[in-house]
């Protein structure tokens, strides 16, 4: 039977545009509902835009605009980013919704009657950017942490909550479930604060100060604070007390937060719902912060990221594979352009895009395009430990997912794509091609090749959706959502053979940073840009002739273990000799349409006269040639 499962992202300030920070959380949320709905939960997911406060009136002031102008128009800007970055919530909330309000008001009456709020005067030490009171304690030299600015001292007659009330249970709950707060570091940071006295909270502003608010039910002259207002989203969001949702999938909530608010998460939150004699949540995800090049991310610096850019230039996919594998949940990272380029060309274009094309490339060569029959028999020998080493990586996918470790998790399935690179190179499927008494076995080893990529494309699929299914649509496995079921992805041989294959696909290009471009240069782990060659102008470029060339022979060259010599079609035919043996046999080779440099001085190697290069990716000890996407006619000009 279905498990619910229910998750949350902070509700965004309207006062600045969304960032990457902001994508990274959600797209944390995003990935973990699909991981859940591959394990067969029924899932819910929910975020939003936080709206009242001093903050907004403020922005909103500044643009001209009326608070609710300014709302609308900011909150549209997260709304509608979310679908570009294939975040799939089920509802979009914001805090000037009609509903959460009546949500509010009822709270607050509720706590009210039960005599945990109350009336007092109080003066303190006032930070208009946070909209709160801060005591000496919580200052840094004075001044407030976040802002770094001096508080100013206001006297104010106010309504607080009894929160102090609540801290002996709340030190008991955290200590009783030891994952409540997650992971550990947030925990303790927690109960550490908890050792202090907790003081009661202020839960109003005067109307005299701030307008822009909830007004409270219980006195006329005052709005909410921002914090009692916006925590409750979790709840009126699922329709809070009575609707279905709530009933289904509040006992199972759980939150995504950065640690910039896991004080109202981890206390005044767990303590206002305690008063209102709710269920607390069940869990609380906290991770760290995106610096950019070691620095806080900020307007007045000038460094904020904007995911839609990164989007456009490196792919979704992409950009959603890099945020969850770089950043260790819970701990800091640094944003880095390089990083990025880096990890899209080592783990996505080599590691997983060259796997995928290779093996495809293989069935469509030696079988067809088809899915082939395995040998049952043969299977013994050439399983290797393939069956087993998917298993290994779902256990520990399993594992590391539903803690919010995605980075680990990933580790996992890469370290399962390094298993399938190097069951080809140890069963060498160009050898067994050669001998036709050894079809069994080819047939066998690519049956499992492709089984491998199956699995790889279920396990990728919270990450990367789009790359997951056209990976799918390449295996010959129809469009159906349970196939990315985890049941399905543990049983093995499962891929129907017969089955006729589309042709492949580049899943990543290579890219360089900032422009996108597809590169020529780094090879695998290598940082990129990596070439530290002189710039060039199109002039230089424009005088190499480039041509398409078809391979109409080829041979190895007598005691040269590297040398392989071709004849190559260029509408004129040349013979070219080329370092490339240990990675190709002439079989692999003919027919083949090649890109060669035509205009090269002629050279004698191995005394054989060479009459020009062909363009190959250099992979460490593997070299792989550049082929093209379609057959064109020999000579076709290559620009
Ligand atoms: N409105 C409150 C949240 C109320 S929830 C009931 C708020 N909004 S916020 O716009 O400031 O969002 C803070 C959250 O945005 C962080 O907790 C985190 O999820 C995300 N991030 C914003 N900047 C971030 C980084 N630089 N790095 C990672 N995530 C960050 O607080």
């Amino acid at each position: 039977m279905a498990t619910p499962f229910y998750i949350t992202t902070p509700i965004y300030y309207v006062n600045a545009r969304p960032h990457l920070g902001h994508a990274y959380t959600t797209i944390s949320a995003d990935v973990i509902r699909r991981y859940h709905e591959m394990v067969t939960d029924e899932t819910y997911f929910l975020t939003g835009t936080d709206e009242h406060g001093d903050k907004v009136m403020r922005a909103a002031k500044n643009e001209n605009l009326t608070p609710r102008e300014y709302v609308d128009k900011i909150s549209s800007l997260f709304k509608n980013l979310w679908p570009e970055l294939h975040i799939s919530n089920d509802q979009f909330i914001r805090t000037t919704d009609k509903n959460h309000i009546l949500v509010v008001k009822k709270i607050l009456q509720q706590i009210y009657d039960t005599g945990d709020i109350y009336y007092s005067e109080y003066e303190g030490q006032y930070c208009f950017g946070c909209e709160r009171f801060y005591t000496d304690r919580e200052l840094v030299n004075g001044k407030c942490p976040d802002h770094e600015t001096k508080p100013e001292i206001i006297k104010e007659a106010n309504y607080f909550f009894r929160m102090g009330k609540y801290q002996e249970w709340l030190i008991d709950h955290i200590q009783k479930h030891p994952d409540f707060i997650r992971p550990e570091r947030y925990k303790n940071e927690v109960l550490s604060f908890l050792k202090e006295p907790l003081d009661d909270l202020c839960i109003s502003r005067p109307k005299s100060r701030i307008t822009w608010g909830i007004t409270l039910p219980f006195d006329e002259n005052y709005v909410t604070y921002v914090w009692f207002d916006a925590l409750l989203n979790y709840i009126s969001g699922l329709g809070y007390p009575d609707g279905e949702l709530y009933t289904k999938y509040w006992p199972v909530s759980q939150h995504i937060i950065a640690k910039d608010i896991l004080k109202p998460h981890g206390i005044y939150w767990p303590t206002m719902l305690k008063a209102a004699g709710i269920p607390i949540f069940k869990h609380l995800n906290v991770h760290g912060y995106w610096n950019v090049d070691q620095s806080k991310m900020s307007k007045s610096l000038g460094n904020v990221i904007d995911p839609l850019e990164l989007k456009n230039v490196y792919g979704l996919d992409a950009f959603r594979y890099f945020l969850l594998r770089e950043m260790a949940f819970g701990l800091d990272s640094s944003f880095n352009e390089e990083a990025l380029v880096s990890r899209l060309n080592s783990d996505l274009a080599n590691d997983l895009g060259n796997l995928f094309s290779r093996v495809l490339a293989m069935a469509h060569k030696y079988f067809g395009g088809e899915v082939p029959d395995f040998d049952t028999d043969t299977e013994k020998d050439f399983d290797l430990g393939l069956e087993a080493h998917a298993g290994k990586a779902i256990a520990a996918y399993q594992e590391h997912m539903p803690q919010f470790a995605f980075h680990k998790a990933l580790v996992a399935v890469w370290e399962f794509i390094g298993e399938l690179n190097k069951y080809i190179d140890v069963t060498t499927p160009w050898v067994l091609a050669k001998n036709k008494t050894q079809r069994k076995q080819l047939e066998t080893v690519i049956y499992n090749l492709l089984e491998g990529l199956r699995v790889i494309s279920g396990l990728i699929y919270p990450v990367m959706p789009q790359t997951a299914e056209a990976m799918q649509k390449h295996l010959g496995i129809p469009p159906d959502k349970t196939f990315f079921k985890i049941q399905g992805l543990k049983k093995w041989k499962t891929l129907k053979p017969k089955t006729q294959l589309p042709k492949s696909i580049s899943l990543f290009p290579r890219v360089e940073a900032t422009t996108g471009t597809p590169a020529s240069g780094p090879t695998r782990n290598e940082k990129a840009p990596p070439s530290g060659k002189p710039e060039i102008t199109i002039d230089h470029f424009t005088d190499l002739d480039l041509r398409v060339g078809t391979i109409t022979h080829c041979e190895p060259v007598p005691r040269a273990k590297k040398l392989l010599k071709l004849e190559v079609d260029i509408g004129e035919k040349r013979t070219i000799v080329s370092g490339i043996a240990e990675s190709y046999t002439p079989d692999d080779l003919l027919g083949k349409q090649v890109i060669i440099i035509a205009n090269l001085k002629p050279a004698k190697l191995m005394g054989v006269k060479s009459e020009g290069m062909i363009l190959a990716a250099v992979d460490g000890e593997k070299v792989v040639v550049a082929t093209l996407d379609h057959t064109v006619a020999p000579g076709t000009k290559v620009s």
